[in-house]
């Protein structure tokens, strides 16, 4: 008598433990529809607590149709369910409904199990957003690039000033579907190897001399100050040395392509306790409040015509921010319609 207790207990709390442990959501109710057993993740779907849950009717504590409508359903009509529920307007539910039978057949209850599926669909979402993004990005030159060949071969190449005109416009465009392609491969293989494998000791104030010179043409040819201020003690930083370069070099084109001619860009960059950090700022157009927070999605441009007509893919900061953040460093930004924008990346000392 005394070992089947025991039995009976340890087989009870093996059952709790299971269910408090599960990620899925269960809920089991009576024929009534009220609820007998609850597990902690169906908790947070209803967002109320066990003893708030337990023994009351599922239309009490849910006004969600489409749960009471499966769960009506099974209880009357005997049917096991799979049905797609979104609740709380943005998590979705993959949910598993099946019909408790006693021995003669008739319906005592139900078993209701929640999977969480949100994920999945917004991972779906964004890799259709991408492959549409893509296509259209590549549409956009190549449509140009067809349209100006075409009138070429219709006879505007016997104008050899027309010609060279037209030659001119498609091979800037090929260029740009080429830039596009090299920052999608950049953007897989970096999406590909989280972990970078060539980390060294890094001083940024070298690199970023390195870039100034590289940039150094567009700087002058739009009559740009450029002031790099840093300290001589600047420790140096665990990077890819090629992978830091695309950061500095992407931050200053920007600063460079949207701040007029005769403006001025200053990079600051100093030891802030644990960090190293490197500030771009320019006296450039800024950034609307609104955009802020998407400049460093993939494609985002807050003035798509004029990033386009600069030959921008608007890759560039997601790049930044991807390469930035897999050294375990982070990205921030400031900005102010028509005063300038700062840019900024921190990384840890050594
Ligand atoms: N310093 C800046 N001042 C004002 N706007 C900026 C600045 N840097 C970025 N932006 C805005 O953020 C958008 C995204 O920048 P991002 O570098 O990702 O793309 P892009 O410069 O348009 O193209 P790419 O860098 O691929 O050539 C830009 O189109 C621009 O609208
Ligand atoms: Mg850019």
């Amino acid at each position: 008598m005394h070992l089947e207790n025991d039995y009976s207990l340890s087989k009870h709390l093996t059952m709790d433990i299971i269910l408090s442990t599960m990620v899925e959501g269960v809920l089991v109710l009576d024929k009534n529809s009220y609820i007998i057993r609850v597990n902690r993740a169906a908790e947070n779907i209803f967002m109320q607590l066990e003893n708030e849950l337990l023994y009351r009717p599922l239309q009490d504590i849910s006004g969600n149709r489409d749960i009471i409508n499966l769960v009506y359903e099974i209880l009357n009509k005997g049917k096991e369910i799979f049905q797609e529920i979104t609740f709380t307007t943005r998590q979705l539910y993959r949910v598993h409904g099946a019909p408790i039978k006693d021995n003669s057949g008739f319906v005592q209850g139900a078993v209701i199990i929640f999977y969480d599926v949100t994920e999945v669909r917004d991972f779906a979402q964004i890799r259709s957003e991408f492959v549409g993004n893509v296509s259209h990005e590549l549409r956009t030159p190549l449509t140009s690039i067809k349209g100006f060949v075409e009138t070429l071969l219709d006879g505007a190449m016997e104008n050899s000033a027309i010609c060279r005109r037209f030659l001119t416009i498609i091979d800037a465009e090929s260029d740009r579907l080429k830039r596009l392609i090299d920052d999608l491969l950049t953007l897989s293989s970096l999406e590909s190897n989280e972990e970078i494998s060539r980390l060294e000791p890094v001083c940024i104030a070298r690199s970023m001399r390195n870039v100034m010179n590289i940039l150094g043409l567009q700087i002058s040819e739009k009559n740009l100050q450029v002031e790099f201020i840093y300290s001589r003690s600047l420790p140096y930083i665990k990077a890819d040395e090629d992978l830091l370069n695309q950061v500095l070099i992407n931050l200053l084109d920007n600063a460079v392509k949207y701040t007029p001619r005769g403006g001025k860009i200053i990079i600051r960059s100093q030891r802030i306790e644990s960090r190293v950090v490197t500030t771009f700022t320019d006296t450039g157009m800024g950034i609307p409040q609104e955009s802020l927070a998407r400049v460093f999605e993939r494609f985002y441009r807050v003035d798509k015509a004029r990033s386009r007509s600069q030959g921008g893919t608007g890759l560039g900061l997601s790049i930044v921010k991807h390469i930035v953040e897999s050294h375990g460093g982070e990205v921030f930004v400031n900005s102010e319609i028509g005063k300038g924008s700062t840019f900024g990346i921190s990384f840890l000392v050594i």
